[in-house]
């Protein structure tokens, strides 16, 4: 947008004094503070310190090489360098017009689009998905939305927690104590209950332990019983699973958990073995330190008592069976062979991340061409806090089933709604607190930095004023109530009109910066970014309401205002929509 076509010229003027220089490194970013500008650039100190030059003077160079008069005021240079817009108003309200003819919503397709994979939600099977699921799941569902919006080829790949240790216990259990009864009603819950009981079963009695050893190799084995077992746990969860994402409006390109990648586990130790990455030890097999790093950022060594010692990456047990870490190397191959992408991403909790600078470093050393073409990165985040200051969870201590959180959710809305709607019939208000209540829990966990842990509070995120999705969801409605009661307007009035209001001018210049919002989301992997944008978005449009009557002015000033709310409600719809949150029209 309109930051882009002055980077352009930024770039063709330095290109005409410095035709050698580095252009990507010459941006030209919103202006921190308003006063100076809409936009600035303090690419040309680097540029002028690199090639050992005044950089007071490499700016006024430049600048003599700059047009950019259809756009902005005369291009000020500041302190030792800085390059200051300030973009006209005819300038803003040309792209206004733009977006009111439906060329652009302040946001424009990526150049160079990337194929990208997220691997993301991922939980296990024969659990339900608890409260700490929704982080994931809607961190994950945001890039894949936000990313997908600017063109990318972006391709979701659920990775279940189907396979591993946990199915020997619960063949014991579903072979000796299941409760068929409660399995109808329940499935997860009856699966959890024995999990549970066998898992304490193990613990007291070794016999027991040994039982579900044998069911486990049993299951490897391809035994017929035990795989049907396998496989209705398997679809069970998955009904569980897809009813939750269907709710919150999640979906997934391919869910391959990591039973699909069995028959790959064996060539992938036996290949690591042979290129000497890998290595025996005491029966198991692992991946060591190559001892290049220091030792604090090696993730091969822990400190124990003040000795740096070997804490290899698994890749077989000494049983025979095969670590998460094995079927995450044969998922970065079959993702690679697949989908050729330049990234993959992982939207997982910061716990794991040490888990995964193993994984990284591990492929890199054994696939060293294929890990230089795509990029891999761990996108962690922290934990939900009571306001006891522990993890989240019920009063009795137990993890939160995502399923109740979001029933008690669109519960707390309800009474919002019915208080402050009475007048609407029932389903209407149903239908407005299920919007409510959901956007809220989402809202709420995308709006801190994802790497900070947050405090959960159902007051705080179904409040109507503040930092909140009922309040973006609120002013949509108004800026989309204004808008439609303006019925259509003349798109020609656009081209002689410009925003002169101080508020007319603040947000239109806020919408402006749609697109870089979402790039800077899509590039860094921050929800947060655009929760802000969204939030600063509704302030001035409530204030530029206030100040400046739609309705009631007159003639082309009357279409820019209707302009303004229309594309002010389509900016936040849509902005709402890349956040996984949707919109109603009456609150
Ligand atoms: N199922 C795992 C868990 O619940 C998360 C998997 C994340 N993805 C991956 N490729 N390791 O902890």
């Amino acid at each position: 947008m309109l930051n882009h076509s002055l980077e352009q010229r930024l770039r063709a003027a330095v290109a005409a004094i410095l035709p050698q220089a580095d252009l990507s490194t010459v941006q030209v970013r919103p202006a921190a503070d308003t006063k100076f500008g809409d936009y600035q650039s303090n690419a040309l100190m680097a540029l002028a310190k690199q090639q050992r030059l005044n950089p007071r003077q490499l700016a006024t160079q430049v600048v003599e090489k700059l047009d950019v008069s259809d756009l902005c005021e005369p291009v000020e240079i500041a302190g030792p360098g800085f390059l200051n817009f300030r973009v006209r108003p005819a300038a803003l309200a040309a792209r206004l017009a733009e977006a009111a003819r439906g060329e652009h919503l302040f946001f424009r397709p990526a150049e160079r689009p990337r194929t990208l994979v997220i691997d993301f939600s991922s939980p296990n099977v024969a659990k339900p998905m608890h409260v700490g699921h929704i982080r994931s799941t809607g961190i994950g569902d945001c890039l894949q939305r936000v990313l997908q919006l600017l063109g990318h080829r972006v391709i979701s790949d659920n990775h279940l927690g189907d396979w591993g240790t946990q199915f020997g216990k619960l063949l014991v259990g579903w072979k000796g104590q299941l409760d068929r009864t409660a399995l109808a009603s329940d499935p997860i819950g009856e699966m959890e209950r024995l999990y549970r009981v066998v898992n304490a079963a193990c613990e007291a009695d070794p016999a027991v332990l040994e039982q579900a050893r044998q069911e486990l190799v049993r299951l490897q084995a391809g035994d017929a019983e035990n795989l049907a077992i396998w496989k209705e746990m398997l679809r069970l969860s998955q009904d569980q699973f897809d009813t939750l994402y269907r709710r919150l409006g999640v979906s997934f390109d391919h869910t391959l958990g990591e039973s699909f990648y069995n028959p790959q586990l064996g060539a992938v130790v036996a290949d690591l073995l042979a290129r000497g990455i890998a290595r025996e030890s005491e029966g198991a097999v692992g991946v060591f330190s190559e001892r290049t790093l220091p030792p604090k950022e090696d993730p091969f060594l822990v400190n124990r008592d003040g000795e740096w010692i070997d804490d290899p990456a698994l890749v077989r047990k000494s049983d025979g069976g095969f670590n998460y870490m094995t079927t995450d190397l044969a998922t970065i191959e079959h993702r690679i062979r697949t989908w050729s992408p330049d990234e993959i991403l992982y939207v997982v909790d910061d716990r794991q991340a040490p888990h995964f600078r193993k994984l990284f470093l591990t492929f890199a050393r054994w696939q060293p061409e294929a890990a230089g073409r795509v990029g891999l990165r761990h996108i962690g985040f922290g934990k939900i806090m009571g306001d006891d200051g522990r993890p989240f969870r019920t009063r009795s201590g137990d993890t939160i089933r995502l399923a109740a959180l979001l029933d008690e959710a669109e519960e707390r809305a309800l009474a919002v709604v019915r208080e402050k709607r009475p007048e609407l019939p029932e389903s209407e208000q149903a239908a407005i607190a299920r919007v409510v209540g959901l956007g809220a829990v989402k809202y709420q966990d995308l709006l801190p930095n994802r790497q900070s842990d947050y405090v959960f509070s159902w007051d705080k995120m179904l409040a109507l004023t503040g930092n909140t999705a009922p309040y973006l969801q609120y002013q949509f409605t108004r800026a989309h109530k204004v808008a439609r009661d303006g019925g259509a307007y003349d798109i020609t009035a656009l081209d002689r009109v410009v925003p002169e209001d101080p508020a007319e001018l603040a947000l239109t210049r806020h919408l402006l910066n749609f697109g870089l919002t979402l790039e800077a989301v899509g590039e860094e992997c921050r929800p947060n970014y655009l929760c802000n944008y969204l939030y600063e978005l509704a302030v001035l449009y409530s204030r530029f309401y206030e100040n400046c009557p739609v309705l009631k002015s007159e003639g082309d000033r009357r279409v820019l205002r209707l302009a303004l709310c229309d594309l002010a409600a389509r900016v936040l719809r849509q902005g709402l929509n890349a956040l996984g949150i949707e919109t109603t029209e009456v609150m």
